[in-house]
């Protein structure tokens, strides 16, 4: 079955806090991106989640550049980060957010927000104590994603009132992922009006992304030998390393920076091709790519997106997916740090924090043992293909 939007939207969304993601083994400590002037001025930020892969890359961030930061969460994901933070308990699920009652800060930076009326829950209590609300969404709000380098005044999902009240917790949401992200940004900007920005990240990777969607490659490549690669190699990519995008996030803060984002890779910067021989010599390896089509890998049963992770061919309904406009966040500072030192964080985190024989079947990407499977039946394919070439040459 070919990815739709739909599956990909909730496929990306529960690799989020949905999942529950702890990393308690780690003792990470991700290297910050270069150093760039900042204003002086001392931020108190509220961090709405903070513990699971974009929140500590954000909080790291806030807490380099000398803000003061209080984080909001249930306590369960990685409770043991930020041990001098402030933190405040409460569950969005559950309407329980009494503990932001009465609070100032600067600005709020909401990385839980897939229900509406959990941002207006949240923003009808700090809307006259906060400067600024700057919600993290998701490209996933775009309805239309069929043509290449679209931007952020494309047409959103609309959802009706009916199909958004039929989803209460962040759990629900996911049905209709890109929908209700793009409500959360409406109900944002009508309580924040003119003082919200709207982030649309693409796909994030780097260290502490559980979802394997990028970190297959990096720690496939790192171990060498063929490497069954989708495609012919020209499908586009996009992406953004999660460092990048919190320190653009805290940099939002810091300039007032308000309005509407997409935060992702410059739109044809990588085809596929591109980013894994750019993964390649990030390492010392003998990685070489042994490239299979889309047809022969939907007959194998290998998806785009999923057992072949990023890989989005670029035709149909996906043809502008990986080739989302991103000049307005460049233009306010968003950076974007080499392939490879995304691809050497990841696996290092990866090696770090889980055992040799990590099984990439079960969140995205494929086991050892089924790609050697699937590279035999490619060669299989190409030898009867030859043979019948040959054959029919020989027959006329
Ligand atoms: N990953 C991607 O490729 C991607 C792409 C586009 C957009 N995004 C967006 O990026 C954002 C960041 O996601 P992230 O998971 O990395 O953020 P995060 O802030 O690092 O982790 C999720 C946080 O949410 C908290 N949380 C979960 N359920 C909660 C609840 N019911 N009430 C209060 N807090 C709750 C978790 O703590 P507790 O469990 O302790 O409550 C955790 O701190 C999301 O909005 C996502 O939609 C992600």
């Amino acid at each position: 079955m070919a990815t739709t939007r739909r599956t990909f939207l909730q496929s990306a969304a529960l690799a989020g806090a949905t999942l529950g993601m702890g990393d308690a083994a780690s003792t990470l400590s991700a290297p910050r991106a270069a150093a760039r002037p900042r204003p002086r001025k001392k931020l108190n930020l509220l961090i709405l989640g903070g513990t699971g892969f974009l929140g500590p890359a954000t909080v790291e961030t806030a807490l380099a550049n000398g803000h003061v930061v209080t984080l909001f969460n249930r306590g369960k994901t990685n409770p043991h980060l930020f041990p001098d933070v402030e933190k405040l308990k409460g569950d969005r699920n559950a309407g329980e957010i009494a503990a932001l009652k009465g609070r100032k800060w600067d600005a709020v930076i909401d990385l839980t927000a897939y229900v509406p009326a959990h941002v207006q829950a949240v923003t009808s209590l700090l809307a006259d104590n906060v400067r600024q609300y700057l919600l993290i969404s998701s490209i996933s709000v775009y309805a239309d994603l069929t043509k290449p380098f679209s931007d952020e005044s494309a047409p959103v999902v609309e959802l009706t009132d009916e199909t958004v009240a039929t989803m209460k917790t962040i759990r629900e949401s996911i049905a209709h992922y890109g929908g209700m992200k793009a409500r959360c940004e409406r109900a944002a900007e009508s309580a924040f009006p003119g003082r919200t920005t709207n982030i649309r990240p693409g796909l994030i990777a780097g260290p502490r992304d559980r979802s394997d969607r990028f970190t297959y490659w990096p720690v496939r490549i790192a171990r060498g030998g063929e490497v069954l690669a989708p495609g012919d190699g020209s499908d586009p990519v996009q992406y953004i390393d999660v460092r990048d995008l919190g320190d653009w996030i805290v940099l939002c803060a810091e300039n007032s920076v308000t309005g509407v984002f997409n935060a992702n890779s410059p739109a044809g910067r990588f085809n596929m091709a591109e980013m894994l021989y750019g993964i390649k010599g990030a390492f010392a390896t003998d990685a070489r790519f042994t490239w299979a089509d889309a047809e022969f890998l939907k007959a194998q049963e290998l998806n785009e997106w999923k057992e072949m992770p990023v890989w989005i061919p670029a035709v149909g309904e996906n043809a502008g997916f990986h080739l989302v406009r991103t000049d307005k966040a460049a233009a306010v500072g968003l950076k974007f740090r080499p392939l490879a030192d995304t691809a050497r964080d990841t696996v290092a985190w990866h090696n770090e924090t889980r055992p040799a024989d990590y099984d990439f079947g079960q969140r995205a990407g494929i086991s050892p043992k089924r790609e050697a499977e699937v590279l035999k039946a490619w060669r299989i394919r190409n030898t009867q293909r030859a043979g019948g070439a040959l054959g029919t040459e020989a027959g006329e």
